[in-house]
């Protein structure tokens, strides 16, 4: 009962929960393979048919854009907008929403309209935006399956942006809402709000934020705004904001633009630290139908960040206004009247002399700016500040760079160009979606790719050498941001060729060969017909899988579409391909050196987080890892967790050899990850194997599936399903197949 987690959900929480401890709650380090059922579970009640991206195409836009902007300025008295206009409100709905990304496993983000859900639902930093989500219900409900939440939270940031006269750089429509949370995105050891552990920290110490964290504070977006620990500290926030930014793919320039064109406008809120503020939306009265942060705002205005001011005289209009105070004043830190740190202009003087703003409620008032801890760090650091002024001295500069940085804030997690519906997605395709060339010759056909299989199996390549490289080129999907994945053959270009998991020399060798077969192919046509070496890299696997399940003694065809093409080096952003570089891969039973510190501890974990990424379940993950053992498909073509007298047949040899009991296992040191196999009759060594293969031994429910395979009945299966899951794999990124 003093576990934080039970006190999180039974407290916190203050609903109706079972009283009964779950399995992780009773066994909290065993592995966590639930957060593969939501890839195997039918989630969308619209149902797996449904094309969003064509129903959104289908719509109005002008006309969601006209009822946007009309809600925007129909001010409620349950929730009465600042300025009459709630375009401040929901260009931070929009920011939050986006800016949860991240670069590292490519996870949160605008797509699912998460917001929505628990937790960032109820996060101390997304305070009062379930009241913006709650002013656009109107507009959801015209619009029903056509607009997802995902999309109306981010146009309403640009219709907000547009109303207030600043120029967008365009919209691409086509994120699909979740009806549940991802409990797979990792935020942080923290179990209390607004803290931040030693633990997030790869040294234990504020600095580098351990692998895949974004953000320096449970609950909150990225950086705390009254600075590092809450203390005003301008050059620790400069380094967090920098670090954190990077995070979320953005540059220096492009984090300045961000930030000041997002407080040109609006307000933060809280002018009283006595106003007693209810419960966030999860934890709220089932009267209060999930709205959160119940207040009495009549009497001091509403209590949002606990901060209060606006930050220039002209918070509902695209100006420099923010630029220039925050650098024509000197500022200092005080309590403001919510009892957080906030600055004010230094002097008397300088207060008497900075432009008011009329107060958010009432007009005749007037409130005076301020700024964040976070604000005054760009102006304290030199890189930011050489940036500020000159976005002051060129504000065409400044709108510009805030236009493209906002457009890629908000489209980064949706993956390449080709998945943007509706008539605002500009023509210009950026090097951060990772472009694909539009082929200009002809695709094979069965005839062809028949003539190419038979060339491949002519060819000096041996069977794991095509399973392998397939493997090289299409595990990179991550489903998170959809980046990565077959098409466009980046597995011959940097950094990927030099990957240690991709065994650089052998690869080198296995895409000449495959060069030599493009080149001979290409060569022969005297008609249009092309093959890229993205589907020859493809199809290779194929040819190894048929021919490992031909082995086994089954005729399998594993379909093929062609239609991938070649990118070249000048589209492709090489540092940020960096995190998609495996640092292991229990696919290929690639350990690597083990010098990570992240929040993942072990091999198995760290395997479960790349098979959610590719979509699989908890099934898939289970065959294709028999799978690729049995045809022997390991890292520089260890003996490791090849359970087989046979290797190269695709037999369900490693699950029956696992679950033998004449065999015992014994690790070969105090890491762990490696393990040596006795026959307990002989004490003879028969097998080596690694933390990836004994884990389907050891864990009861990958356990419950090795026996279905591992069975004699279970081969033909094992075959079926691994062509299945194989084929998959190969297309997750074929946005272009219906
Ligand atoms: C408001 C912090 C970046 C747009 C706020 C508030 C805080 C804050 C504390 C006040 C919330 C309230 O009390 O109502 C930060 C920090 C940032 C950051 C620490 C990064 C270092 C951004 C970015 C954008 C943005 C990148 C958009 C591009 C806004 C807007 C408001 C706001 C428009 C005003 C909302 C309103 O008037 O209701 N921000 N912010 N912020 N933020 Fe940020």
């Amino acid at each position: 009962i003093e576990s934080d987690r039970y006190v999180y959900a039974h407290n916190a929480c203050a609903i109706a929960y079972k009283m009964t401890w779950s399995n992780q709650e009773w066994w909290p380090e065993m592995l966590r393979l639930d957060i593969l059922d939501d890839n195997a579970a039918e989630l969308d009640p619209y149902g797996d048919d449904f094309d969003y991206a064509e129903a959104f195409d289908s719509l109005d836009l002008d006309e969601v854009k006209s009822d946007i902007q009309e809600v925007m300025m129909d001010s409620q008295e349950w929730w009465p907008a600042d300025y009459g206009n709630y375009g401040p409100l929901f260009i931070r709905m929009a920011w939050h929403s986006a800016g949860t990304y991240r670069t590292l496993d490519g996870r949160a983000g605008a797509a699912g309209a998460r917001q929505r859900l628990p937790p960032e639902s109820s996060w101390p930093d997304n305070v009062n935006l379930d009241k913006a989500r709650r002013l656009l219900q109107p507009v959801k409900q015209k619009y029903g399956r056509k607009l997802s939440w995902g999309d109306l939270i981010i146009l309403a940031g640009n219709v907000a942006l547009e109303t207030m006269g600043f120029e967008t750089y365009g919209f691409g429509g086509g994120r699909e809402d979740a009806y549940k949370s991802n409990e797979a995105i990792e935020w942080g050891p923290e179990t209390e709000w607004e803290t931040t552990s030693p633990d997030r920290f790869e040294d234990g110490e504020v600095g580098n934020l351990k692998d895949p964290l974004a953000n320096t504070v449970m609950g909150l977006i990225y950086v705390n705004p009254e600075g590092p620990y809450g203390e005003p500290d301008v050059d620790g926030s400069a380094a967090n904001i920098r670090e954190e930014f990077d995070r979320m793919a953005m540059d220096d320039e492009e984090t300045v633009a961000l930030i000041a064109g997002g407080h040109t406008f609006g307000k933060v809120h809280g002018a009283d630290d006595e106003t007693e503020v209810g419960p966030e939306p999860d934890a709220a009265p089932i009267e209060d139908q999930g709205l959160g942060w119940d207040h009495d705002f009549e009497k001091a205005g509403m209590i949002t960040s606990g901060i209060e001011g606006p930050w220039n005289a002209t918070p509902t209009v695209w100006d420099t206004g923010y630029v220039d105070n925050l650098l024509e004043y000197e500022w200092e830190p005080h309590k403001g009247p919510g009892g957080a740190w906030q600055w004010r202009p230094a002097t008397e003087e300088e207060r008497e002399d900075i432009e008011k703003a009329p107060a958010a409620q009432d007009f005749d008032e007037s409130e005076e700016p301020m700024m964040l801890t976070t604000d005054v760090a760009l102006k304290r650091d030199d890189d930011y500040r050489a940036i500020l002024e000159d976005f002051q001295e060129n504000p065409d500069h400044f709108q510009q760079a805030f236009a493209r940085a906002w457009y890629k804030l908000i489209h980064r997690d949706m993956g390449p160009k080709q998945r943007l519906a509706g008539p605002e997605v500009p023509e210009e395709e950026f090097v951060w979606q990772d472009p694909i060339p539009e082929a200009d010759y002809e695709t094979v056909g069965a005839e062809e790719v028949a003539e190419l299989e038979a060339a491949i199996r002519d060819a000096d390549l041996s069977r794991t050498d095509l399973v392998k490289t397939a493997w090289a080129s299409a595990s990179t999907y991550r489903d998170s941001d959809k980046r990565g994945g077959a098409n466009g053959a980046r597995v011959r270009l940097e950094p990927q060729k030099n990957w240690e998991a991709n065994e650089p020399e052998t690869l080198a060798d296995v895409l000449d060969t495959y060069e030599e077969i493009q080149a001979d192919f290409n060569e022969s046509r005297d008609d249009d017909v092309r093959v890229s070496l993205a589907d020859l890299i493809v199809l290779g696997g194929n040819v190894g899988v048929e021919d490992a399940a031909a082995d086994a003694g089954y005729d399998v065809d594993v379909p093929f579409e062609p239609g991938r093409t070649d990118a070249s080096a000048e589209q492709t952003d090489a540092d940020s391909f960096e995190p998609l570089k495996p640092k292991a891969d229990g696919f290929r039973n690639y350990i690597g050196d083990g010098d990570w510190n992240d929040l993942y501890d072990s091999l198995e974990e760290r395997m479960v987080d790349k098979a959610d990424l590719l979509t699989l379940s908890v099934a898939e993950l289970t065959v294709l890892v028999g799978g690729m053992r049995a045809i022997g498909a390991t890292y520089d073509d260890t003996d490791r967790g090849v359970l087989t007298d046979d290797p190269g047949a695709l037999t369900n040899d490693f699950f029956a050899n696992l679950l033998d009991m004449d065999y015992e296992w014994e690790a070969v040191d105090d890491d762990e990850e490696v393990f040596e196999g006795y026959d307990r009759a002989s004490g003879e060594k028969v097998w080596e194997a690694t933390r990836f293969d004994l884990v389907f031994g050891a864990n009861a429910r990958l356990r419950a599936h090795a026996d279905v395979y591992a069975a004699e009945d279970g081969e033909e299966k094992l075959v079926e399903d691994f062509v299945e899951a194989w084929h998959k794999v190969m297309t997750l990124d074929r946005f272009d197949l219906e």
